[in-house]
């Protein structure tokens, strides 16, 4: 890993550790697009899940609802205070020998084929190298094991893009290169899962239109991507913020902001 990637973690860290209480509260999104994944994974006899960019652990949890036979779960995450979160969630998993680490995808120090399924949700567009973390979560797979990954995918929040490129004074040049490093389609989805040695089984993208007010965009970009802000002071943060804010509400209608949101979803196998 290169010292940039290493500080951006650092910070992706940080940021989500910083929000960690909110997260469950404000992105009931992300779970419902857990329940979608895992309700797409081949119906098999997992015992052994390992889960990367656990976070508060609801993942884990959807997966024990479809999957009661999980004995052994190992949660890896870079945000303390996620982790946190999901060490109080023991009580929602009886039985469950748990095993949560601090640590990085691209280190995760879980031996090779020991796990029946490995599954990521909504943290794959927070990884620098997508590719190379695809490998990683690969190779703890037992042949015959199933990967499912949920992530962000190309061509979502556009119109907030748009709001922020229609500033004046702009906005931080990074904040819109944040799109293009953090979203992917479904052909380079399958590229990854392809050059990791797994059979892709289904990938796809979910396209949707959603309203909402611009306050709780702005909330949930607070939560999920506070380290893109950590450089500024407060009132740098307040002023760029009241400004977008201003901006959505030009273009908000009678329902609100009305915004794309694309999810990338991706189930795998590794051969036999
Ligand atoms: C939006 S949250 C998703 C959490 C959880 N999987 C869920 O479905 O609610 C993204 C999580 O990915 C973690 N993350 C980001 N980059 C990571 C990396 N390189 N290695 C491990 N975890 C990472 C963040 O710390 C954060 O907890």
């Amino acid at each position: 890993m290169t010292d940039m990637q290493r500080d951006a973690n650092r910070g992706v860290g940080e940021g989500f550790s910083s929000t960690a209480t909110d997260y469950d509260a404000v992105l009931r999104h992300n779970f419902d697009g857990a329940r979608r994944l895992v309700a797409s994974l081949p119906d098999r006899p997992y015992e052994r899940l390992l889960d990367v960019g656990c976070g508060t652990g609801m993942s884990t949890v959807i997966m024990l609802e479809r999957f009661p036979q999980i004995r052994r779960v190992i949660g890896v995450d870079l945000s303390d205070g996620m982790l946190d979160v999901f060490r109080g969630r023991q009580g929602e998993l009886p039985g469950v020998e748990l095993d949560i680490r601090h640590g990085d995808v691209m280190d995760m120090g879980v031996e090779p084929e020991s796990v029946d399924v490995v599954i990521s949700s909504m943290a794959m567009h927070w990884f620098p190298d997508k590719p190379g973390a695809a490998a990683r979560m690969a190779e703890p797979l037992a042949p015959g094991g199933v990967m499912g990954i949920l992530c962000s995918g190309t061509g979502g929040d556009q119109e907030y893009r748009e709001v922020m490129a229609a500033l004046d004074p702009p906005a931080p040049p990074e904040w819109d290169a944040t799109f293009d490093f953090a979203l992917r389609d479904v052909d380079q989805m399958e590229d990854y899962l392809l050059d990791a040695g797994l059979e892709p089984i289904d990938i796809w993208m979910e396209r949707r239109i959603r309203h909402t007010t611009p306050e709780a965009y702005m909330e949930r970009m607070r939560v999920v991507a506070g380290h893109v802000t950590s450089h500024l002071t407060t009132e740098e943060l307040d002023d760029y913020s009241r400004r977008i804010l201003e901006g959505m509400e030009a273009v908000s209608g009678p329902r609100g902001f009305r915004y794309t949101f694309n999810k990338l979803y991706a189930v795998a196998q590794k051969p036999e």
